[in-house]
């Protein structure tokens, strides 16, 4: 496929016509796709997170990594416990619960990662799934626009807080015995690759739109994610290098540089969920059918994230960016490693009060019923950590 340019025309184009185009070919075309994962796969005693796992995309991902094996954690905002009922029907497996998180608040984010601190949970798989596309825009509990908060700054808060918490530990422990390489898995959008340059001098400033300008600001804040997915690849694999290759060589990996934790993106494509359910009541007659004819079902749609999350060979590579079920590029302006940086340092600034888990008066390190052991690794990897400007 022909690389796409940056414009705030189109999603991923710089017009409608090519943006339906290549949507439609991505859609229908084998060209180019990637092998699902096997049926025999299996993820057994694996723990999984998966945020926004209610609905849609989540909740299938939720059932399909269950029925492999996984023990599957739904990080949600609401139904619970229905949805982890549902999910437990439709895999057949019990080893799923639901925790409760919003996370339009960065409040509810520390308490939630809290959670996972005191209860020792090692995440070897995590889904950042949760996402949304608001008619106009709204604050989050902190004032921030809402799409930027839950589809960026939660996930750069987690992701910092479980690295420094232990929750989320590289492949090979700082104690030096090996462990199995975590994954984790954002689940972005092509939107991003039409965005605008996110605008440094103004970042985290709260921005009022309209239902015409949703869907710009909806790609800029995939683009804040994508180009967060490169910026902690890079930071937590220094010394992995595996440019994209347009041979689409999907089975190339750097055994000399190993991967200490896996970080993936994908769009998924248009999926038959919930994600319009602020569309206009005069639109939803018209949407509806449109969605359940020609958009993936959320089953469908799970596929390359089940095989970021899941495929032997896609724990020895980083960095992968897949639009469904094919490896692109992701635009440049989220893999240019000085965009990153910036970003990394904007939200650390932005994140402050948050981002040391010692702040909120919890005894993160020496909490009743954890060995010392388990204190001196995560002393050790809060040394390493990555609030350090690279
Ligand atoms: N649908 C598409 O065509 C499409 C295309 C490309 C990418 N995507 C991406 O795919 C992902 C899944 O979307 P979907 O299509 O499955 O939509 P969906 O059915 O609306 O699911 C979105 C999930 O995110 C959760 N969520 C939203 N805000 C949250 C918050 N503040 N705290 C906790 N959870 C929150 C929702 O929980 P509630 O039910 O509580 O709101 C829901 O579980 C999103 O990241 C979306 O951007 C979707």
């Amino acid at each position: 496929m022909k690389k796409t340019k940056t414009g705030p025309n189109a999603v991923g184009h710089n017009s409608v016509l090519s943006a339906v185009t290549t949507a439609l070919f991505d859609m229908f075309s084998n060209k180019g796709q990637l092998d699902p994962l096997a049926d025999n796969q299996r993820i057994d005693g694996k723990v999984c997170l998966v945020t926004g796992a209610n609905s849609g995309l989540g909740k299938s991902v939720a059932v399909q990594l269950a029925k492999r094996g996984g023990h599957v954690i739904m990080a949600c905002r609401s139904g619970i416990p229905a949805a982890g009922e549902d999910v437990k029907r439709l895999s057949g497996s019990d080893n799923v619960e639901m925790l409760s998180v919003d996370l339009s608040d960065l409040d509810s984010v520390s308490a939630f990662c809290n959670t996972l601190r005191d209860r020792n949970i090692c995440i070897d798989i995590a889904i950042m799934n949760a996402g949304l596309m608001p008619l106009n825009s709204r604050p989050s509990a902190q004032g921030y626009e809402l799409m930027f908060a839950v589809h960026f700054l939660a996930n750069r808060l987690m992701l910092h807080r479980w690295y420094q918490d232990g929750v989320i530990k590289p492949a090979t422990s700082v104690d030096g015995s090996p462990n199995s390489t975590p994954r984790v898995i954002f689940v972005s959008s092509e939107a991003h690759q039409s965005s605008e340059p996110i605008n440094f001098s103004k970042f985290g400033e709260y921005i009022e739109f309209g239902i015409k300008d949703g869907l710009r600001h909806y790609g800029t804040s995939k683009l804040h994610l994508s180009t967060f997915s490169n910026e902690l690849s890079r930071r937590l694999n220094p010394e992995y290098n595996d440019e994209y290759s347009n041979e689409q060589n999907n089975e190339k990996s750097n055994e000399s540089s190993p991967v200490n934790i896996a970080i993936h993106s994908l769009c998924p494509g248009p999926i038959a969920s919930n994600i319009a359910r602020e569309s206009p009541g005069f639109l939803k007659p018209i949407l509806n059918p449109i969605m359940s004819l020609f958009f993936n079902s959320p089953d469908k749609a799970a596929a390359p994230v089940m095989l970021l999350a899941c495929a032997e060979n896609m724990e020895k590579r980083t960095s992968v960016y897949l639009h469904m079920m094919r490896e692109k590029p992701c635009s440049e302006l989220a893999s240019n490693p000085s965009n990153g940086k910036q970003l990394w340092e904007s939200s650390q600034r932005l994140l402050a009060k948050y981002l040391d888990s010692e702040a909120d008066g919890s005894e993160s390190d020496s909490p009743e019923g954890k060995s010392t052991e388990d204190t001196q690794e995560k002393t050790a990897q809060k040394k390493n950590n990555l609030s350090t400007p690279a």
